[in-house]
């Protein structure tokens, strides 16, 4: 497989000439995924797990089939452990609402979260403590150790790899030490899950989160792990249609979990484009991804050694995925804006990680996001562009 040609299969990239350095935000779909959720609508469109009728069942099918991708993905003990929801946000959201609001006073979080790893936690009325970070921005895993040792038994959720600057926690390590301290943990891998393989079982995790849209898949699906144990102490959080087994005036009998996370019609096209996408990632095979990935982030990190008043917040030899920067005396959103008319995509602005900037004394970075189809020659031009971007506002 070349991986230098995979632009090809996304139907994107024949229509423009953009250079799309965003995919931490959103990737490109690849053109087996629509077909996959234009076949669903065009020759089975039913809803599930409710129908008498062979197009309900043939929906209803095609629907658990994918929750076995994700499955497998993840490699999860059953199909049973995942559960589909809108994205990677709504399963912190559910996990919060399910589980941490009834079982925990404490929740631990790093200084490198997203909001949507903070506000859950204050809607539920958590004590909230924050890991230090290292000059490096590397986790302070001393520090982690002395908050479970403060707060022990409580609930630790981190991400896994920082949308905003690609550092990677080293989770299974932080997953085994909260253990010691009798804390259960969620992992966030909504940036992680399209970069490495990740293996639930292995980590040890009791929650991780993702979001479709992140691997090449549709928008507005996602999924949630629970791991089998912990099935019995979560409880109902949105009620509805097909997440029952008997409803009465009096009371309401839930199916088991997943089923009772999945109250009303679902995402069904949405679902059935992640399976696709997930086995779109599996064909190409994470060993040549994270080769690519390398070696574009090698590359960017030498062309970024020329670039004049340039303040880098990481190592970013080390990224994964996601580069940040700022160019001293220059307005990030300034250059996002003359990147954009040179036909150049890339996220400026404080990345939804408030808390962070705020600690590192910074309102925002320029960001840059690869994705499998990037190539060097997008980074050239990356690089072109944002050479003329600071000519002009120096001017
Ligand atoms: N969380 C996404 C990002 O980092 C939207 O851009």
């Amino acid at each position: 497989m070349n991986i230098n040609t995979l632009k090809n299969d996304f139907p994107f990239f024949k229509n423009n000439k953009l250079v799309y350095l965003d995919s931490g935000a959103t990737a490109q779909k690849p053109q087996i995924v629509l077909d996959s959720m234009n076949e669903f609508h065009k020759s089975y469109c039913a809803n599930i797990h409710r129908s008498a009728h062979g197009l309900g069942n043939k929906a209803t099918q095609e629907y658990e089939n994918a929750r076995q991708t994700v499955s497998k993905f993840l490699n999860a003990k059953t199909k049973d452990e995942i559960v589909f929801t809108s994205g990677a946000t709504q399963g912190i959201n559910l996990v919060a609402y399910a589980y941490v609001k009834e079982h925990f006073k404490h929740v631990i979080i790093s200084g490198l979260e997203h909001h949507s790893n903070i506000i859950p936690w204050q809607i539920i009325d958590k004590s909230l403590h924050v890991i230090d970070f290292k000059k490096d921005l590397h986790v302070d895993l001393e520090h982690f150790e002395s908050l479970l040792k403060s707060y022990p038994n409580s609930f630790v959720s981190l991400v896994e790899t920082s949308n905003t600057f690609g550092i990677t926690h080293p989770i299974k390590e932080m997953i085994q030490l909260a253990r010691k301290y009798g804390s259960k943990v969620l992992v966030d891998a909504a940036q992680s899950s399209v970069h490495s393989a990740i293996d639930v079982q292995d980590l040890d995790a009791d929650f991780l989160v993702l979001s479709a849209h992140k691997l090449y898949g549709p928008t507005g699906i996602g999924a949630l792990y629970i791991k089998k144990d912990l099935h019995e102490k979560c409880k109902a959080f949105q009620g509805g249609g097909g997440a029952i087994k008997e409803v009465t005036y009096e009371k309401t009998v839930y199916m088991p979990i997943p089923y009772m996370y999945e109250a009303g019609t679902q995402h069904i096209a949405g679902a059935i484009g992640f399976a696709s996408a997930l086995e779109y990632i599996r064909n190409i095979g994470f060993n040549l991804i994270q080769k690519h990935e390398q070696e574009l982030i090698a590359y960017t990190n030498e062309k970024l050694l020329h670039v004049k008043n340039l303040i880098r917040y990481t190592d970013t030899k080390n990224a994964t995925g996601n580069i940040s920067f700022n160019i001293k005396g220059i307005h990030h959103y300034d250059l996002g804006v003359l990147l954009d008319k040179q036909g150049v995509q890339i996220r400026v602005g404080h990345h939804c990680v408030q808390p962070t900037m705020k600690s590192l004394g910074i309102k925002g970075t320029v960001r840059i996001s690869f994705g499998l189809y990037n190539t060097k020659e997008d980074i050239d031009k990356f690089f072109y562009a944002l050479e003329r971007s600071i000519k002009m506002l120096e001017d």
